[in-house]
């Protein structure tokens, strides 16, 4: 049985959000990670908003990431940002492979394991995004999928390594779709994840693994999902946008760890 962490809760703003918009919010973001020591929050801005968040998140627990690094450190590479530069910023995290990379940017599992390697060398903590799509699973071909994406998006990390990545499973029907997988389809996938996880790093590595659901997560549905034993934290879209929405979802994350725990 994996020990209960504290709940990982990681805001994507994707490509929203101007400088004021993100002000207040990360105020209200910086406010509830204050008052909820229990549960980790870490934002993702757009790159074009990481250098005022990093000022505004200094000092306070709140912790910063970006959405997406190119695997080389720098050179000719036009509009690339690289993993040294996000580091540079403050940054402690980077999400790689998130499914809307994969769909419209061109995201192989080989090119998730360029930029996760890329991440660790920059020395962030990589989120490796992972989840299988509507016909997918409608196929009976989600184990499959999930297996394939593991092996080849973390094929060559040593022990070491592994140690610090985080996973994200997000089923790419769930998102920003507002059809969030029930808390048993969910604990089911994460329990897959971190047996297969186990395969390859042992019990005491695949136990410690941080595997965050991502899809819809919504203050309504944060409190049954975190009750899964496998379910260590959320990636959370469009309800990060909000501070009150986002901030609520921690809470009910919270309340089921202690409940839990
Ligand atoms: P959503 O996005 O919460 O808007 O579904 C989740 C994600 O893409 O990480």
């Amino acid at each position: 049985m994996p020990p209960r962490k504290r709940p990982f809760i990681a805001g994507n703003w994707k490509m929203n959000l101007t400088r004021g918009e993100a002000r207040t919010l990360v105020a209200e973001v910086i406010r509830a990670s204050r008052s909820l020591p229990e549960a980790e929050f870490v934002l993702f801005p757009p790159f074009t908003l990481l250098a005022e968040a990093a000022s505004l998140t200094l000092g306070s627990p709140a912790g910063l990431g970006g959405q997406n690094l190119f695997w080389e450190d720098k050179g000719a590479f036009t509009g690339e940002i690289s993993g040294p530069m996000l580091a540079d910023l403050g940054c402690s995290y980077v999400v790689v492979g998130h499914s809307e990379r994969r769909q419209f940017f061109g995201e192989t599992d080989e090119t998730v394991q360029k930029r996760t390697s890329a991440g660790l060398r920059a020395g962030l903590r990589p989120i490796v995004c992972i989840g299988e799509t509507l016909a997918e699973r409608e196929s009976g071909r989600t184990w499959d999928v999930l297996k394939r994406q593991l092996d080849g998006g973390l094929a060559g990390f040593e022990d070491a390594e592994f140690r610090r990545l985080i996973l994200a499973y997000e089923p790419v029907w769930a998102i920003g779709t507002g059809r969030t997988a029930t808390p048993a389809q969910a604990e089911e996938a994460h329990a897959f994840i971190r047996a297969r996880l186990q395969e390859r790093y042992g019990k005491e590595a695949a136990e410690c693994a941080i595997i965050l659901y991502g899809g819809s997560v919504k203050p309504a549905n944060a409190y049954a999902l975190f009750r899964e034993r496998n379910v260590d934290g959320f990636l959370v879209g469009g309800a990060s946008l909000e501070g009150a929405s986002f901030n609520e979802i921690a809470a009910e994350a919270v309340r089921a760890y202690k409940e839990v725990k």
